[in-house]
């Protein structure tokens, strides 16, 4: 099973996964980027069909900046503890740009995703923008992220 899909256009990709990115479209809406001007915004589905929404904010300090998808990701371990992680869109704009960018997940939340993949047992599929109006759909964040760090690293 291959472990992408492309897509030329949004239109392409699968209701749920259109929806998703329409709820992160409009997450966006609620960053704080007065430094970056990116205004990222993030959506996650969860395994009852929850949507937990996230968007990038900032600070002055900027190391402090903390990204969309894990605004996401935290709010929604703390919210719903219970559920799990099905599928999580990202996409940015620049601000007072009504079309999207391309906005691929950094590494930093690319290892968050895979340390909730790890703890629900279960792959958390990514869509996102990574080229110019080229959608990817990865099956996991595993596979976003070979070789990576992990709990199984600390146990030897
Ligand atoms: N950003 C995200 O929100 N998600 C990513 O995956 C990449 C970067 C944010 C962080 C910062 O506020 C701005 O985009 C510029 O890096």
């Amino acid at each position: 099973m291959a472990t992408f899909e492309k897509f030329k256009t949004l239109e392409e990709l699968d209701s749920e996964s259109k929806y998703l990115v329409h709820k992160a479209k409009e997450a966006a809406h609620l960053a704080y980027a007065p430094y970056s001007k990116f205004c990222v915004g993030s959506a996650i589905m969860l395994d009852d069909g929850t949507i937990v929404v996230g968007a990038n904010q900032e600070n002055a300090a900027y190391p402090l900046c903390m990204c969309a998808e894990r605004v996401a990701i935290y709010s929604a371990a703390m919210q719903h503890p219970e559920k799990k992680m099905v599928k999580l869109a990202v996409v940015a704009h620049k601000k007072n740009h009504k079309e999207l960018v391309p906005a691929a997940s950094c590494g930093a939340c690319r290892q968050v995703m895979l340390e909730f993949e790890h703890r629900q047992h279960s792959p958390l599929q990514v869509v996102m923008m990574a080229n110019e109006e080229e959608w990817i759909k990865c099956e996991s964040a595993a596979s976003l992220l070979p070789m990576a760090f992990s709990k199984d690293n600390l146990s030897v």
